[in-house]
């Protein structure tokens, strides 16, 4: 009988400090205000790692969280494969860091660059390889401290992004329902130049507007490919956990795919975009709150630097 990769369980985690559109604005002496940011983007506030707080330590709590929910341990791990841009070393890997602070003493773990993209991709891997007998469970997890690659002179980005981390625990399962359907993943490198980190620290450069236009056609492509691929027709999606970058790119996706507000989950505005980690964020809250539950089909989509864009379509 088949594998299916299921989820189960989510965990994620914020830094403590929490800072609103005014309160940011005034630390960096910023030229901006508290309705262009909500106006433009969505972003109410964000979380600011602080001194003891890293995308490991970050990335770790996330998965503790994620292994609690599923009520496994440690042990039962096989596999980390860690999505981030914002590693404590270049190596060893961040996911290694994090099989350290789980105290794994067995199983590997690496990490995944494809920015905002991440975790769909490392997502898409932890799949194959489930789904191959290459490894019986995995953490896949998305965690970013962007805070340490903002150039905080710049107003055009660094009111756009936060901290934080997600992550989902899952098991090869046979002859499941549930479980992840299909992933779709892109990238086109011609693209590099609008959306990027200057040499390893930064900071990050943006061309807002011209990634806002690549954004819209591009999610709503892999959106239908991923319909498309599963023969199933947008009136089945039930949730749709998407990158949280922009509140106006979120919405558009909800109308493209006829979805209610209420069935489209956004954390934009209180977490704002913590690239990687977004889409597993988003997605503990909303499971979290039960919003989210066994049996919903769940759409996943993100885009990136690369640019890179994808999407996941699963039976939670
Ligand atoms: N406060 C006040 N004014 C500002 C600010 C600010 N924080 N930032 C820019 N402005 C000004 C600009 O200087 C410009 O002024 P001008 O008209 O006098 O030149 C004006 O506001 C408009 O700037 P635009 O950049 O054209 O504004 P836009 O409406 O496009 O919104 C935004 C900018 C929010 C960045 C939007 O383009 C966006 O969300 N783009 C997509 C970002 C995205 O999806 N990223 C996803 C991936 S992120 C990753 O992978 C790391």
């Amino acid at each position: 009988m088949a594998l299916r990769s299921v989820i189960q369980g989510c965990g994620a985690c914020l830094p403590a400090q929490v800072l609103d559109n005014v309160e940011l604005a005034e630390r960096h002496g910023l030229d901006t205000t508290d309705t262009w940011i909500r106006e433009r983007s969505g972003i109410t506030r964000r979380h600011m790692a602080g001194p003891g707080e890293s995308a490991t330590s970050l990335g770790a709590e996330a998965a503790r969280r994620a292994l609690a929910q599923a009520g496994a341990t440690a042990d039962e791990v096989d596999c980390i494969i860690v999505a981030t841009a914002t590693p404590d070393n270049a190596f060893p890997a961040t996911a290694v860091h994090i099989q350290r602070e789980l105290g794994m003493t067995r199983g590997f773990g690496f990490d995944v660059s494809a920015a905002c993209t991440g975790f769909i991709f490392a997502l898409s891997i932890a799949d194959s390889m489930l789904r191959s007998g290459q490894a019986r469970s995995a953490l896949v997890i998305g965690t970013e401290v962007y805070s340490r690659i903002l150039d905080w002179t710049d107003r055009g980005t660094c009111v756009l992004f936060g901290d934080g981390a997600g992550a989902v625990f899952l098991r090869a399962v046979e002859g499941s329902e549930r479980g992840i359907l299909s992933s779709h993943l892109h990238s086109d490198g011609r693209q590099a130049g609008i959306l990027y980190v200057e040499g390893t620290d930064g900071p990050l450069r943006m061309a807002g507007r011209e990634v806002f236009k690549h954004a819209v056609t591009k999610l709503a492509a892999v959106v239908d490919e991923a319909l498309a691929a599963n023969g199933l027709d947008r009136s089945a999606v039930d949730w749709l956990v998407p990158h949280q970058a922009n509140i106006r790119i979120i919405e558009a996706m909800g109308r493209k795919l006829d979805l209610p507000p209420e069935r489209v989950v956004v954390t934009v505005d209180q977490h704002a975009n913590t690239s990687a980690a977004s889409v597993p964020l988003a997605l503990s809250v909303a499971v979290g709150d039960g919003r989210i539950r066994q049996g919903d089909l769940v759409l996943l989509e993100a885009i990136g630097g690369g640019l890179t864009w994808g999407a996941t379509l699963l039976r939670f």
